[in-house]
């Protein structure tokens, strides 16, 4: 299944690869030939069983990585490995990698003053981002002392401050519970222009807030267009070691299995 996904002619595209391959020093490839193209405020979400090769994928798209063939581009410029693209925000999914300031708020703050933003304006979006994640409570805390979920919220709030206009979350929802997992998807929801690629197993998460899914297994595109179609294709899922949403289920067996409407009465 590869169904193609449009765009208006002309737009910018947020993510460009063609033929990206990847593979560690030592071992076979782990990504080969894949062919992304994002517009911009798009929302993409990437699923894929564990070793498929996501977070492989999302460390070239923020230049951790370089690729070993292929061609990729983030708004029209190369990603080079290590340049200083700020307009590109990954949340790593060991947030161990990203929490390296003594308080809550340097490490909001390391960002948006690496722009070259003024003091007053640096503190804005500290305050702002920790609104927004409903964190600014911990803005005096140790990083290394708060609970994962926590350590989450904080690398989530660090890099919303630096407003990057492609946003990679790669399984932002890990150890978050429900309140802020619902809060992140509202987060999301009303973004307007960023684009958003998000690496997630909580398939649920990638219904609600993309309007796109890419199904990587074993280092390659499998399927590529709408989360709803793709993730209810009991097959398809299957043969990639996944399983069908459970809100995609229930829907399966309002509308062709139990002859019981969505109220739950009984259909005729
Ligand atoms: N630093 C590394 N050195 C060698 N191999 C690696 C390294 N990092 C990842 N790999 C291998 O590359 C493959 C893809 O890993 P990757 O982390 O991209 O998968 P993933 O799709 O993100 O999986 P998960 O769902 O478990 O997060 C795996 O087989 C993994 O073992
Ligand atoms: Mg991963």
């Amino acid at each position: 299944m590869n169904t193609t996904t449009t765009h208006p002619a002309g737009a910018p595209k947020a993510i460009s690869a063609a033929g990206l391959g990847f593979g560690y020093p030592g071992r076979g490839p782990v990504l080969e030939g894949v062919t992304i193209e994002a517009a911009a405020a798009e929302r993409v979400g990437v699923i894929g069983p564990n070793g498929a090769g996501k977070t492989t994928l999302f460390m070239l798209l923020c230049g951790v990585l370089a690729p070993t063939e292929g061609t990729l581009e983030v708004f029209g410029a190369t990603v080079e490995p290590g340049a200083f693209r700020p307009e590109i925000g990954m949340v790593f999914h060991h947030t161990n990698d990203q929490l390296i300031c003594p308080t809550v708020r340097e490490d909001i703050a390391f960002g948006p003053q690496n722009t070259g933003l003024l003091e007053e304006a640096v503190s804005a979006r500290v305050h702002a981002a920790a609104a927004a994640t409903g964190i600014a409570h911990l803005l005096d805390r140790t990083p290394h002392e708060l609970s994962s979920g926590e350590q989450r919220l904080v690398a989530i709030t660090g890099i919303l401050a630096m407003e990057p206009r492609l946003l990679i979350l790669d399984e932002p929802t890990s150890d978050l519970d429900l309140r802020y997992r619902r809060r992140l998807i509202r987060l999301i929801e009303r973004m307007e222009g960023q684009t958003v690629i998000v690496a997630s197993h909580d398939l649920e998460f990638i219904l609600e807030t993309c309007g796109r899914v890419l199904l990587l297994d074993a280092g390659r595109i499998q399927a590529d267009g709408a989360p709803a179609e793709i993730m209810a294709d009991e097959g398809l899922m299957a043969a990639h070691g996944l399983e069908v949403p459970h809100s995609l289920v229930a829907t399966w067996h309002r509308h062709r299995g139990s002859g019981v409407d969505e109220h739950g009465d009984a259909a005729g």
